[in-house]
């Protein structure tokens, strides 16, 4: 059997050294549940939910809850939680003026989900009102409201509520329940597997050949790969989870040693915040016990706002220890044709005119009118998958 102390003396350290578990079972649920009918409640958006879920699983290891005023701004200015420790993104928990003046610090509000559900608890400890500009520019290099990160902001309540926060029910995750893990059971899964080392691989698209190209590049280095799909909100025209599903199953079943690859969601939802969020993707698969973590070109971008390797630049601010995951960097990969294979300018003599460059909006557009993408773009059964859900 595996214990925990195994896949301890396993696995690699997470953030902040211990991996954080608030979820509540048997009898301390029970009781917590019972207590909850009587609090104030607070009905939140499903992003909050993913935030508050993914906190609790310890995916956000070391956050213990959503972020006060002194762990936000700090995050904000320095990438740094007050402690010290490296964390690129706030993690808090937006609210109306009216809603935040429901609630008296001190006290334990009931987290409702818009399904009427009590998914946990928040325990008041402060609240505050924050300047949507000033995070927009940290956080996003841009006020722009064209980009869906800050237009979200700025569709937010004006006041963030925060404290330490327990999880009383699972969200659902349904139809990919199958594809689900928490962190502490993605470290115990690596052990049975054997996995020494463990490359995570975060996305929020189909899985075409340069993604395929990198994965396998960082396979031939590693023992594992972990294909680990954003399905929590995303914007509207990229391609829906569901769908994209579907895509990695029929890819992985024919294109990738099945001893090799482990697909699990992660179930958080998609900021858009470039460098910023490549950081916290890294942090997080390392709580998911992965060693390794593939930022390629744009990571987490969207637009024009970010440099092709800003998100890859930004690692430099740190020390390696301090991130503690070692990042693969890839840089822009593409089919050559003179070269007959995948490819990167650090490998390939030739011009751009021998290489199949093909934008996402393209590629959705040939897709929405059930063309297929050239075959040294796309896996020809990752084309029809995506054609046929496209038309659904
Ligand atoms: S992301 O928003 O989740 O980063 P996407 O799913 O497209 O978007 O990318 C997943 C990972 O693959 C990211 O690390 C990204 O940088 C990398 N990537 C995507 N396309 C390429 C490419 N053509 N060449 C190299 N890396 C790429």
């Amino acid at each position: 059997m595996v214990t925990d102390a195994a896949i301890k003396q396993w696995s690699i350290l997470p953030h902040g050294g211990e991996l954080i578990n608030k979820v509540a079972t048997g009898v301390w649920r029970k009781e917590l549940l019972e207590k909850a009918q009587k609090m104030p409640v607070l009905t939140i958006s499903d992003w909050s939910l993913s935030d508050l879920e993914l906190i609790a699983i310890g995916g956000f290891s070391p956050l213990t809850g959503f972020m006060g005023k002194r762990d936000y701004e700090s995050v904000l200015k320095t990438m740094r939680l007050a402690n010290g420790i490296v964390w690129s993104i706030p993690i808090t928990l937006p609210v109306r003026e009216e809603d935040a003046n429901r609630f008296e610090i001190g006290s334990t509000i009931a987290l409702k989900g818009a399904d009427g559900i009590i998914y946990g608890v928040l325990q008041l400890t402060e609240k505050f009102f924050y300047d949507k500009e000033l995070e927009a520019k940290y956080v996003y290099g841009t006020t722009d409201i064209a980009h869906p990160g800050v237009k979200k902001l700025y569709e937010n309540g004006d006041v963030y509520l925060a404290g330490p926060i327990v999880l009383l029910n699972r969200p659902s995750h349904a139809p990919f329940e199958q594809y689900f893990l928490d962190p502490m059971e993605t470290r115990a899964l690596f052990k049975e597997l054997g996995w020494k080392t463990v490359v995570g691989f975060q996305t929020r698209n189909p899985v075409h050949r340069a993604h395929e190209y990198i994965q396998k590049s960082a396979l031939e280095m590693v023992d594992g790969l972990l294909l680990n799909p954003l399905v929590g909100e995303t914007k509207s025209d990229d391609i829906s989870a569901a769908i994209r599903m579907e895509s990695y199953q029929v890819l992985l079943e024919k294109y990738y040693p099945k001893d090799r690859v482990r697909l699990v969601i992660y179930p958080a939802a998609m900021r858009y915040a470039g460098p910023r969020e490549a950081i916290l993707h890294a942090l997080v698969r390392k709580n998911y016990g992965c060693t390794h973590f593939i930022v390629g070109r744009d990571h987490a971008g969207v637009g024009d706002y970010y440099g092709t390797y800003d998100a890859q630049r930004i690692f430099d601010q740190f020390g390696r220890e301090e991130i503690g995951i070692e990042i693969l960097k890839f840089e822009h990969s593409f089919y050559c044709k003179k070269c007959g294979q995948m490819a990167t300018a650090k490998t390939c003599p030739h011009t751009k005119e021998d290489h199949i460059h093909l934008s996402g909006t393209k590629v959705r557009e040939m897709l929405r009118n059930g063309e297929k993408p050239p075959a040294e773009f796309s896996r020809p059964e990752v084309a029809e998958v995506l054609i046929r859900g496209l038309k659904a």
